[in-house]
């Protein structure tokens, strides 16, 4: 836990089935509500609308998984009185036939992060749960590469690498009986997040402009808006 795990996690295993992954996106959901993940990155986009004084907002999630993130800015943006265009990228294809059976309605693109069109512009680039799949170098790349393609803004939330969460995460996944790939991938993924230091140092790397806060419970939200 000193520094970022480089374990893999089985969510990134290309030879994943359909169902292997339509299962983790299910009991991912339940996580994303049962921990608050929406909170944070609803919170910042009302602060961006406050601000901007914006009633209409493209708005692009990177590593989108079940889609349950693009939901909920959706029914944000119903609430608000906001118009959204929402997007979502992810590299595997099971997440984009899950989210539509789910009822997501978004444009889905899918495509590994880096080989997004060089055109595909956004107000808004965020994600969640999904830089901790990256290493550091290509992390440094992903923080280059956000401010050409957020017009607005963007938001990186994702978890804080801590014995708690992970002793916490451990048995909660067993108790709850979640998928097999959950079970695996939940402390692996703690394991491979972040410290307050590691965001420093790689915001620092890349050179880019960005705060970075803590979110209860465990995570970090590291956000820039322009
Ligand atoms: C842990 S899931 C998070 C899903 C969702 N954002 C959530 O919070 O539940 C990470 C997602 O990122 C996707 N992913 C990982 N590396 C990627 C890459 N290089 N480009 C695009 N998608 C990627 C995976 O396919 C997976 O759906």
């Amino acid at each position: 836990m000193r520094e970022r795990s480089a374990a893999e996690e089985w969510m990134d295993d290309a030879a994943a089935t359909e169902a292997e992954f339509a299962s983790a996106l299910r009991d991912l959901a339940r996580i994303n509500r049962m921990s608050l993940a929406y909170r944070p990155t609803l919170r910042w986009l009302d602060a961006l609308v406050a601000e901007t004084g914006a009633r209409h907002l493209s708005v692009l999630d990177i590593g989108f998984g079940g889609g349950d993130m693009l939901a909920a800015i959706a029914r944000w943006a119903e609430r608000r009185g906001v118009t959204v265009e929402l997007a979502g990228l992810d590299r595997s294809p099971w997440a984009a036939r899950y989210s539509a059976a789910a009822g997501v309605k978004a444009r889905f693109i899918t495509a590994d992060l880096f080989d997004l069109p060089e055109s595909e512009r956004f107000d808004v680039v965020l994600c969640s749960l999904f830089t901790h799949h990256l290493r550091d170098a290509e992390l440094v790349r992903f923080l280059r590469w956000l401010p050409g393609r957020a017009r607005r803004g963007w938001l990186i939330s994702d978890l804080h690498r801590h014995w708690l969460p992970w002793g916490f995460v451990w048995g909660a996944v067993r108790v709850l009986r979640m998928d097999p790939m959950v079970v695996h991938d939940s402390t692996v993924s703690i394991a491979r997040g972040f410290t307050r230091a590691d965001w420093e140092r790689l915001v620092a790397e890349a050179g880019v402009a960005a705060r970075i806060d803590w979110a209860f419970p465990f995570k970090w939200i590291v956000s820039s808006r322009g």
